[in-house]
């Protein structure tokens, strides 16, 4: 007997019932008419009932997931090569969050895919330079930017330079905050005062684990420092600004469960405002490459650590996105959950305004050339459809642990339910989300779903930037 349980936008789960297993075909679409009630009743009782073959490494429907999802995210995340003449313009009566981005690192991590170049003082002084042209074209096209978040690469590579920039972008615009990333090596006196005095409220700092080896295998140990050093400067610094948060990375391939345990029992003893886990997520050219060097990603061992983390960190720290915990309501976690349209200057980084995804070139050469004649930076292009613009708000917002359903009506108008009904019934057959009134939240369950989603989301975008860089002559 085959019974069709569930599906995606083109995928179905068929369930042979007589040889307890389950196969999964994709190229049939078809949804059976079963309540919400019906298939959640049904899911349940196929894993109570050990019909489906789930046993600790073999996850069905993560794993599934995980497929569809790197499927699907493959022609969903393609972008046109533009030549772009004019900037955009911005409207007035939004609120946009300013997305900066500075590609340098004087230690490049083999793990990451962000647009970044090893650290050279001249070019980065250029570099510098040519952000504060693209910030002034910018301040003269209607962008209200209340938000900024200074990300990298390493923004404070220059402090002096990263100062002198925030103070144009608050002549600019009326920011209320600012958020700017570092390296452990970087908490120092005198680069916290230059921070503290351009107003930087969010200091994030990444730290990736406690543990040595840990370090010395993501390359990081030599340049940014040992455990217990980072942990040091960490507690040393604490309330210098609003909120300092601590990025980590779990299911590295070398970090055992006990190894993230030690992580967690110093990040509950330290006093970081917030903790932002991310899960290792590698572009398909990084993953091969790590696999030879350092090992193989395991997607079934994500669950256990995602699961492991929200246990530890659940009593002293609130979830503010999947991944993110705060100790208290922090600011800008996740500017992409917070504000509905960014807008995104330097070298490789990416702008969401009026349902266009735009890039700017990755190439730091023709970035600074580009802006030295005041001229866009932007390379690359992805218009989404409606559909596909209900759907990344389905995806972020949710991502953010809920949905406003009543603000989602006043923009869409009745079409997101219409639209995304599979999805919304398949998460909520799932046990995935619940409704409470207008808000739609998820749960437990579904917080790790949303782990997946994303995951896959950043490798599709980590996947895109490896084929910009790819292109950037000489590989600079
Ligand atoms: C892009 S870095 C920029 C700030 C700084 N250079 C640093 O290393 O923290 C910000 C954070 O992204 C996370 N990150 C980078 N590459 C990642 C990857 N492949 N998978 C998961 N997280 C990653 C790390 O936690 C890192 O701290
Ligand atoms: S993780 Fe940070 S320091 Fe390492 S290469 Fe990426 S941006 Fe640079």
């Amino acid at each position: 007997m085959v019974l069709v349980v569930g599906c995606g936008s083109a995928a179905l789960i068929l369930v042979d019932m007589n040889a307890a297993n389950c196969y999964i075909r994709r190229d049939v679409f078809c949804f059976s008419a079963i309540s919400i009630k019906y298939l959640h009743q049904i899911l349940e009782n196929l894993f109570s009932l050990r019909l489906l073959w789930v046993r600790e490494g073999l996850m069905l429907v993560e794993t599934f997931m995980t497929k569809f999802l790197r499927y699907q995210n493959q022609r969903y995340l393609t972008f046109d090569d533009v030549t772009v003449n004019k900037l955009a313009r911005g409207n007035q009566e939004r609120e946009y969050l300013l997305y900066v981005h500075i590609p340098f690192c004087e230690e490049l991590c083999p793990y990451c895919s962000f647009n970044r170049y090893k650290f050279q003082e001249d070019r980065a002084r250029r570099y510098f330079a040519a952000l504060r042209r693209e910030i002034k074209l910018y301040s003269e096209r209607d962008f209200r930017c209340t938000g900024v978040y200074v990300g990298g690469g390493t923004p404070t590579v220059l402090p002096e330079e990263l100062a002198q920039t925030l103070q144009l972008i608050r002549e600019s615009f009326p920011v209320r905050e600012v958020s700017v990333e570092t390296n452990p090596n970087h908490l120092t006196d005198e680069v916290v005062t230059i921070l503290r005095q351009a107003g930087v409220n969010r200091l994030s700092v990444g730290v990736q684990s406690f543990d040595d080896d840990l370090l010395k295998a993501m390359e990081r140990y030599h340049k940014y420092g040992s455990g217990a050093e980072i942990e040091a400067n960490i507690k040393h610094y604490k309330g210098s600004f609003d909120t300092l948060n601590v990025d980590m990375i779990f299911n590295f391939p070398s970090q055992s469960l006990e190894s993230l345990q030690r992580d967690l029992e110093i990040l509950k003893g330290m006093p970081a405002d917030q903790v932002t886990f991310y899960p290792l997520m590698v572009s398909t050219v990084t993953e091969k490459i790590i696999r030879k060097t350092l090992g193989k990603v395991d997607y079934r061992r994500e669950k256990i650590y995602y699961q492991e983390i929200f246990k530890q960190l659940e009593a002293d720290y609130q979830p503010g996105s999947a991944w993110c915990f705060s100790r208290q309501k922090a600011m800008i976690d996740e500017y992409i959950v917070d504000y509905d349209e960014y807008l995104g200057v330097g070298s490789g980084s990416f702008s969401y305004l009026n349902g266009k995804i735009m890039a700017n070139t990755f190439s730091v050469e023709e970035y600074c050339e580009k802006l030295e004649k005041d001229l866009p930076a932007v390379a690359f292009c992805k218009d989404f459809s409606l559909f596909e613009r209900m759907r990344y708000d389905f995806m972020i917002k949710l991502f953010g642990t809920s949905i406003d359903m009543a603000a989602i009506r006043r923009r869409y108008g009745n079409f997101f339910a219409d639209a995304l009904w599979k999805e919304l019934l398949l998460f909520k057959g799932l046990g995935a989300l619940k409704e409470d009134g207008n808000r739609l939240s998820l749960t437990k369950k579904g917080y790790y779903y949303w782990v997946i989603m994303m995951r896959e989301f950043f490798i599709g975008v980590n996947n895109f930037r490896d084929i910009c860089r790819n292109q950037v002559k000489g590989g600079e």
